[in-house]
């Protein structure tokens, strides 16, 4: 069976460089690419494979049922990647019913299509894209394993959460062939300047305040989006049904520190003496319910599929800040409109 693969939320960050990695790695299957272009999602994420035979975007709401039914009916679509969602944690604070619409509704509606179309064949891949942020906090010892207790804290985990048990529950009710993987904090070209990194990036280039919240001493793990993008082909094509695996770089560090090296990276870059990038810290009200901790365990998906990242992260943060250099008019593209205004609300 030819495979017509429905990944929805591809013209986001890690969706755009997961299906640029099918389409280019895998020219037999036929990749639809289903997004609604919200704020987040941007087309000339995919310029590169825009005109490729097997390459097919799809401008649509994973909230519309009666839309997702028309397109697996349309294209056969016998396989699905959805990584769509509602993915700022701030955004969720301050609005948590798109979150909640998009990200447990909008999955279940893909559950429900998917179901009711592939009926009870085996030979179908539902494979949902989730975050290490359903486990909850962490304190300075001890990681997230694959069985670690459900924990979420803020609406967007929650809603994650949520969706992570409807995707588990298809698999023991209705037999729906699933896989989910669980992800740490990525990172790389084509983030929204909205997440810690590109925000820093954009805010030093522009000798603009660096918001860091409450003390910084909070610890994100942080992975190259690429090794995201690969973790999850291997997951797709030899995981195992019902399973979960759990995505991680191996790679901690407390917000402060993070900000500081990019400073002093971004000090030799832009020919600014040394300490200078430093100035521009402010340390500014904390994040409702912020999560102290995350780690990721990822053995499971080291010693079973052969995983494991590919990139030093002092390598993969210099090509990020590279990109975003050289990139201007793509941070131009995404940072006028509606984004500009809520940033001005929230940051200025
Ligand atoms: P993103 O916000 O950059 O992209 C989300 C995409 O989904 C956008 O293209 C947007 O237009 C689309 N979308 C939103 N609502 C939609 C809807 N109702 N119908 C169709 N499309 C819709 O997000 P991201 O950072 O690329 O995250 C992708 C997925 O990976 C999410 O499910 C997220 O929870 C998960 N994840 C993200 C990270 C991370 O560090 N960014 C880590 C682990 C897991
Ligand atoms: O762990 C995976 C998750 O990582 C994903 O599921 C989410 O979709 C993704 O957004 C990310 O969530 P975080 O909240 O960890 O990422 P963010 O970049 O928003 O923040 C990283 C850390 O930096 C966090 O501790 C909050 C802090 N922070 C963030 C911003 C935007 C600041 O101190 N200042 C800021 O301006």
């Amino acid at each position: 069976m030819k495979k017509k693969i429905l990944i929805t939320g591809g013209a986001g960050f890690i969706g755009s460089h997961v299906v640029k990695l099918f389409v280019k790695s895998y020219p037999d299957y036929e990749i639809y690419n289903l997004d609604k272009l919200t704020y987040a999602g941007n087309l000339k994420n995919l310029t590169e494979i825009e005109n490729e035979q097997n390459y097919h975007f799809i401008k649509g709401d994973i909230q519309d049922k009666d839309f997702l039914t028309t397109i697996f009916e349309e294209k056969g679509i016998t396989d699905v990647i959805h990584l769509a969602a509602e993915s700022h944690v701030d955004r969720s604070i301050s609005g948590p019913m798109e979150f909640i619409i998009t990200n447990i509704v909008g999955t279940a509606n893909l559950l429900e299509v998917a179901r009711s179309s592939w009926k009870n064949e085996s030979n179908h891949i539902f494979y949902h894209i989730s975050t290490d942020e359903v486990y909850g906090s962490l304190g300075d010892e001890g990681f997230f394993l694959e069985d670690t207790s459900y924990d979420p804290r803020s609406p967007y985990s929650a809603s994650k959460a949520s969706s992570d048990h409807l995707v588990r529950a298809y698999f023991h009710t209705y037999n729906l062939p699933v896989k989910i993987s669980n992800c740490s904090n990525n990172y790389g070209s084509h983030q929204f300047p909205e997440k810690l990194i590109p925000l820093v990036i954009n805010n030093i280039k522009n000798n603009k305040a660096l918001p860091v919240y409450g003390t910084g001493e909070n610890v994100r793990d942080w992975l190259w989006v690429e090794d995201h993008a690969r973790a999850i082909d291997a997951i797709f094509h030899k995981g195992e049904l019902g399973e979960t695996y759990n995505i991680g770089g191996w790679n901690e560090w407390t917000n402060i520190d993070l900000v500081r090296k990019m400073c002093q990276i971004m000090d030799e870059k832009l020919g600014r003496t040394p300490g200078t990038n430093e100035q521009l810290i402010t340390f500014v009200t904390d994040r409702a319910g912020h999560d102290m901790r995350y780690a990721i365990d990822a053995t499971k998906i080291k010693d079973e599929l052969g995983w494991i990242p590919s990139l030093e992260f002092e390598e993969g943060l210099e090509k990020t800040i590279d990109w975003y250099l050289s990139n201007e008019d793509w941070i131009e593209n995404v940072t006028s409109g509606d984004y500009q205004k809520y940033y001005d609300e929230h940051y200025s």
